[in-house]
């Protein structure tokens, strides 16, 4: 199987790529995020802080998650619901930051994004793919871009979504989140040694999808 990672910080616009290549190579898009999100949102569904260890990896062994493909796109499910539109509410980010700081929570998403890869030709989106789920991946990117840019692109996906945020308040999450992501213990958010850096603070959409199929040679 060919595996191709895409890591790189929140907003970055590493899931609208990383949908639009595997569309042109015919590839399963995996957002592991959304796995991350489905847990943070599980501890909200049940009142638990989302910081709170116990309380979160309390409830993982009532935790069921799923991943399926409906038309080409990933949907999530939590205990057998769908949570797809859920996951993507701004309280959701957050909260998968928190829970992704727990060991507990990263073993538990581990075979389910590697039995994916196995299994699939993947290109897989997150912050530790390159680094710490597939290091043998054929193609790893590390995508990024500067804080304003990633928080001025967020805003416009909201708000095209009919969400009401304030651009600032996004920035600030933005910053947070980096640094929460990047300084955990385990598993950070890092560029592999081995993976390409793609700067897009000044690439349209694109242009961050040409530089990356134009690495990939099948
Ligand atoms: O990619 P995203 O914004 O949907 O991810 C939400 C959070 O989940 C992010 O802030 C950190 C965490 N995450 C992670 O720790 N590892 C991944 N592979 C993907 C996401």
């Amino acid at each position: 199987m060919i595996n191709i990672a895409i890591d790189g910080p929140a907003g970055a616009g590493k899931s609208s790529v990383a949908k639009a290549v595997a569309k042109r190579l015919g590839f399963i898009y995996v957002d592991t995020g959304a796995l991350y999100r489905a847990i943070g949102v599980n501890a909200l569904k049940h009142n638990i802080k989302t910081d709170d260890h116990d309380g979160v990896t309390g409830l993982l062994p009532e935790t069921k998650l799923e991943l399926k493909y409906i038309d080409g796109v990933q949907k999530v499910f939590l205990n057998g619901e769908d949570v797809s539109e859920t996951i993507r509410l701004p309280e959701a980010s957050m909260a998968a930051s928190n829970v992704s700081a727990m060991p507990e929570v990263r073993a538990f998403l581990l075979d389910l994004q590697r039995d994916m890869a196995k299994s699939n030709n993947v290109i897989m989106d997150g912050r530790d793919i390159g680094t710490v789920i597939l290091p043998d991946a054929q193609y790893k990117f590390f995508l990024t871009a500067s804080p304003e840019v990633r928080a001025d692109r967020r805003f416009r996906e909201l708000k095209e979504k009919g969400i009401d945020v304030n651009y600032d308040d996004l920035l600030q999450e933005i910053i947070q989140r980096d640094y929460n992501d990047s300084h955990r213990e385990n598993a950070p958010l890092k560029q592999a040694d081995d993976a390409l850096l793609i700067d897009s603070s000044n690439m349209d959409l694109e242009q961050s999808i040409e530089a990356i199929i134009s690495k990939i040679n099948l």
